[in-house]
C-alpha cells in the first residue's frame, strides 16, 4: 500500500492534481473538502454544523473531521493506497492519521507540498468562484482561508519534515508540468498502471 498527502494551502491545485495522480496509479481519492460538502448538500446534521465553519474561511473541529476518514479508509480495504487530499491540515489531525494508518499496518510514505505565491492562489479561486458555486470562493473568505492555513496547517508540514517524508514541488507552472514534478516524486515508491 502506498498512502500520499498531498500538502499545500487553499488554491494550490491539490484537487487538480489528485484527479490525474489517481488514475495515474490507481489510488483512492480522501477529499475531506469533498466530503464535507457532500454532507452540506446532503443537509445532514454534520453538514449543518460544518457548514458554520466553511463559509467563514475556518477549519471545521478536529473530532468531526477525523471521525469522517476513518469509514472511508475501510470503505475500499483492497485499495493500492490513498492520496490525502486537504487532510490532514492540524497537529491533532496528524497525530489521528498515523494512528489509525498505523492500526490498518501502513503508513503516511510521502508528503508533496504545492508551493504557489499568495497573488496567484487568491487569482485562481476568485476566479473559479465565477462559476464554482462554492460559498466560500469570494476575495473576503479566501483571504480567511489562506490566514488559517498559516497558522493551523503549515506547521504539519514541519511535523512531516522532521519524519523525512516532505518534497516541496513549484505548483504554479502549468497543471501538465506539476503533474510531470509530482509524478517523479511518486515513481520513486510506485509504478503508473497507465
Ligand atoms: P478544501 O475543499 O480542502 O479547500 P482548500 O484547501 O481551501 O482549497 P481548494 O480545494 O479550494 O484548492 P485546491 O488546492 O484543491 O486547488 P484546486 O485544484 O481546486 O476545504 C474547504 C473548507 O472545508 C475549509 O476551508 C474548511 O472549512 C473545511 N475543511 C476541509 N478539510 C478540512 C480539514 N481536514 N480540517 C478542517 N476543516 C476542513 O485548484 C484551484 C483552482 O486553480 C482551480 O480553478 C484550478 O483549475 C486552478 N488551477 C489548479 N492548478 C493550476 C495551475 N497549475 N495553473 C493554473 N490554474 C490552476
Ligand atoms: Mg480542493
Amino acid at each position: 500500500m502506498f498512502n500520499l498527502v498531498l500538502f499545500g494551502p487553499p488554491g494550490s491545485g491539490k484537487g487538480t492534481q489528485s484527479e490525474n495522480i489517481l488514475t495515474t496509479y490507481d489510488l483512492q481519492h480522501i477529499s475531506t473538502g469533498d466530503l464535507l460538502r457532500d454532507e452540506v448538500s446532503r443537509h445532514t446534521p454534520l453538514g449543518t454544523e460544518a457548514k458554520k465553519y466553511m463559509d467563514q474561511g475556518m477549519l471545521v473541529p478536529d473530532e468531526v473531521v477525523i471521525g469522517m476518514i476513518s469509514g472511508k479508509i475501510d470503505d475500499t480495504p483492497d485499495a493500492r493506497g490513498f492520496i490525502f487530499d486537504g487532510f490532514p491540515r492540524t497537529r491533532p489531525q496528524a497525530d489521528a492519521l498515523d494512528k489509525l494508518l498505523e492500526f490498518k499496518n501502513t503508513k503516511i510514505h510521502l508528503v508533496l507540498a504545492l508551493d504557489v505565491p499568495e497573488h496567484e492562489l487568491i487569482k485562481r479561486l476568485v476566479h473559479r468562484g465565477t462559476t464554482s458555486g462554492r460559498s466560500d470562493d469570494t476575495e473576503e473568505v479566501i483571504t480567511k482561508r489562506i490566514k488559517e492555513y498559516h497558522a493551523k496547517t503549515k506547521p504539519v508540514a514541519d511535523y512531516y519534515n522532521e519524519h523525512g517524508k516532505l518534497e516541496h514541488v513549484i505548483g504554479d507552472h502549468t497543471i501538465e508540468e506539476t503533474f510531470k514534478t509530482l509524478s517523479k516524486h511518486i515513481n520513486k515508491y510506485l509504478l503508473p498502471v497507465t
